[in-house]
């Protein structure tokens, strides 16, 4: 448990970075890899945990996986191509989206395979993954069990499912796309609008996947058991690292920033539209679409005032890693900012909307919270010159994160504890406040 202790404000900077690429397409990039046929090539892989946790689970499962002058090369072998050992054990660290994207991919898996996380991801709900998946024909043997550890055994009579995704969460819908790839004739998916990299991921390959976009809700059409090739992939810079620095310089004064090659899907940009909103004038430069993926320079530069915001709830889904960072930004407008719908907040590598309220408490802000929402009493004055203790935060990566922000620009002595918690998104977190001027 190593602490970092902040008690300097950073100074203003004009800066041009790259942040660490985006977690959630390398994700997707490695294990649709590990389904094509041949070898495949990834760059600009991020060696965060989340990362590390899925080449050493992929490996597991037979895949082979190494890297050459920094580009990953991963050989797929094709759908259901795993091949592995009885009794494997897969730890998936703290990743989610590893854990339950994988658990898809095994609908077909001939061996019970157990999957185990840390602590933070051993608290999180797989029930939401086991029914859709039990419908395919997986098992799950320890039954009635709806945390990891958990054990799989796939079928060889799998039948396509119609699914009813209503959470918006693109982890149960990529879960359900994952276990259609191995499953014979038509998925139906109905999924409340989230984050689209799987569906987008397939297209760029010519899977046959079929996407009617309507209001609210998406309707995907899953053609199984269709095979595909390898491919070579560029992973974009990850917006929701991106956010972090973003209202580091809004809330700093006479700074500038520009952030390279940074993915601006319209599925993920509800920080921008909120923040916007709120009165940040952050602008997309050089868009331009690289496999499959839209991307842009960010440029963003330091703001005087923020509105405070009633945030449509619509946006909820768009923006549901960035809120903790959002509400560092509320914590600053003039006036009463309400968040509504979040109860998906609390289900997060830690109860975010709980911690957030604790954290906005210990910074004399007033807060007012229950179980979905949040109401955040704004003080465009705010200055720190206490101490603020930062513990027991379950290592949630985006908790660390926002408290180095609201540290390096509100002032006071911060001491905020495990620093490695940050590994598991953003390994170049500390390095890039090096490069815009901070020592620590
Ligand atoms: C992710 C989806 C979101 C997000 C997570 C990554 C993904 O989770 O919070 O960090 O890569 O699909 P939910 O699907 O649970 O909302």
């Amino acid at each position: 448990m190593v602490k970092i202790v902040i008690q300097k404000k950073i100074r203003d900077f004009d800066k041009i970075i790259n942040v660490d690429g985006d977690k959630s397409i390398s994700i997707r990039a490695l294990l649709i890899g590990s389904q094509s046929y041949g070898i495949c090539k990834i760059k600009n892989l991020p060696k965060s945990g989340d990362i590390l946790s899925t080449i050493n689970g992929l490996k597991k499962l037979g895949i082979n996986i190494f890297f050459r002058n920094k580009i990953c090369f991963i050989r797929g072998n094709g759908l259901n191509g795993f091949d592995y050992k009885k009794n494997i054990v897969i730890d998936a660290g703290n990743s989610g989206t590893f854990a339950r994207l994988l658990l898809g991919l095994l609908v077909r898996s001939p061996h019970t395979i157990k999957i185990k996380g840390d602590k933070s991801l051993s608290r999180r709900d797989f029930q939401r993954i086991i029914n859709p998946l039990k419908k395919f024909g997986a098992k799950f043997v320890s039954n009635n069990k709806k945390n990891l550890p958990l054990k799989i055994l796939g079928s060889d009579y799998l039948k396509p499912i119609n699914y009813l995704e209503e959470r918006g969460s693109a982890q149960c819908k990529s879960s359900v796309i994952f276990a259609a790839l191995n499953t014979p004739g038509k998925t139906i998916i109905n999924a409340k609008k989230s984050r689209n990299h799987t569906e987008l991921f397939l297209k760029f390959l010519n899977f046959p996947i079929k996407i009617i976009n309507k209001k609210k809700y998406d309707r995907i059409e899953i053609f199984g058991e269709n095979y595909f090739k390898s491919f070579s992939y560029d992973i974009p810079g990850d917006l929701s690292s991106s956010a972090f620095f973003i209202v580091l310089t809004l809330l700093l004064k006479n700074s500038k920033l520009k952030i390279k090659k940074v993915n601006i899907n319209s599925s993920r940009i509800g920080f921008i539209k909120i923040i916007n909103k709120m009165g940040a004038n952050v602008k997309f430069i050089n868009k331009r679409k690289v496999c499959g993926e839209q991307l842009a320079d960010i440029c963003v530069s330091s703001q005087k005032k923020f509105k405070p915001i009633n945030c449509p709830t619509e946006l909820n889904s768009n923006a549901i890693d960035e809120f903790l960072i959002i509400f560092l930004l509320a914590s600053k407008a003039s006036g009463v900012s309400t968040f509504r719908n979040l109860e998906e907040l609390n289900k997060k590598e830690s109860p975010r909307l709980k911690l957030a309220s604790v954290i906005l408490k210990k910074m004399g802000i007033k807060v007012k919270v229950n179980n979905t929402s949040i109401k955040i009493f704004g003080n465009p004055n705010l200055k720190l010159n206490k101490e603020i203790l930062i513990n027991n935060y379950h290592k949630d990566h985006r908790v660390f994160m926002t408290s180095v922000v609201a540290a390096l620009c509100l002032g006071g002595k911060w001491i905020i504890d495990d620093v490695e918690s940050h590994m598991s998104s953003f390994p170049s977190f500390l390095s890039i406040l090096r490069k815009i001027g901070y020592k620590l």
